[in-house]
């Protein structure tokens, strides 16, 4: 497990290889294994394969544009009303959706939606989401083109024993 957490990496570049009905919904699984605030689950999730939408999904903002050359989308949205947590919690479904994609030999990455209104409001207006529903991000997701060195990131620095 550790082995996967340290080989997850942002993958912007993806074959043109379909992802499989079966892979998406063991992401999809993975995402909804996520702990949230009172076990409330307060997330949904819109599957965007449609190539157009995922054309117009790209131009969310200047750093959204792989999502034009995934073969899928996941658009990770939050019932703000159902969890004062929805921010956590999708955020938690988020992390395991991409940590699958490494157990799956898939590519990801977290496209941030949240916490800009423009940008939510553009991918509200697109895929028909209601106002109560809040969107946290895109994942783009597909086989990757490349593959990037796995690393830790490890700083003893920002670690403190017993006291800041
Ligand atoms: C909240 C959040 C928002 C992010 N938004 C974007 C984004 O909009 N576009 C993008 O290309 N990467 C985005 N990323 C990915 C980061 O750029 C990436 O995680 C960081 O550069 C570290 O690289 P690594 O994921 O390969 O370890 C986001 C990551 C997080 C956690």
């Amino acid at each position: 497990m550790l082995d996967l957490i340290i080989k997850r990496r942002s993958i912007r570049k993806y074959t043109d290889e379909p992802v499989s009905d079966a892979d998406i919904n063991s992401l999809l699984e993975a995402a909804m294994a996520a702990p949230s605030a009172n076990n409330k689950q307060p997330w949904q999730f819109i599957v965007v394969r449609n190539e157009d939408f995922r054309r117009r999904l790209a131009k969310t903002h200047r750093w959204s544009r792989m999502c034009a050359g995934a073969p899928v989308v996941f658009v990770v949205c939050g019932e703000e009303k159902r969890s004062d947590h929805w921010i956590e919690d999708t955020s938690a479904a988020t992390e395991n959706l991409l940590l699958a994609a490494v157990g799956l030999d898939l590519g990801a990455v977290w496209v941030a939606v949240y916490p800009k209104f423009q940008r939510e409001s553009h991918v509200r207006s697109l895929l028909g989401i209601p106002e109560k529903i809040r969107v946290l991000c895109l994942v783009p997701v597909g086989h990757p083109a490349k593959t990037k060195p796995p690393g830790t990131k490890y700083d003893k620095s920002r670690v403190h024993y017993d006291g800041y």
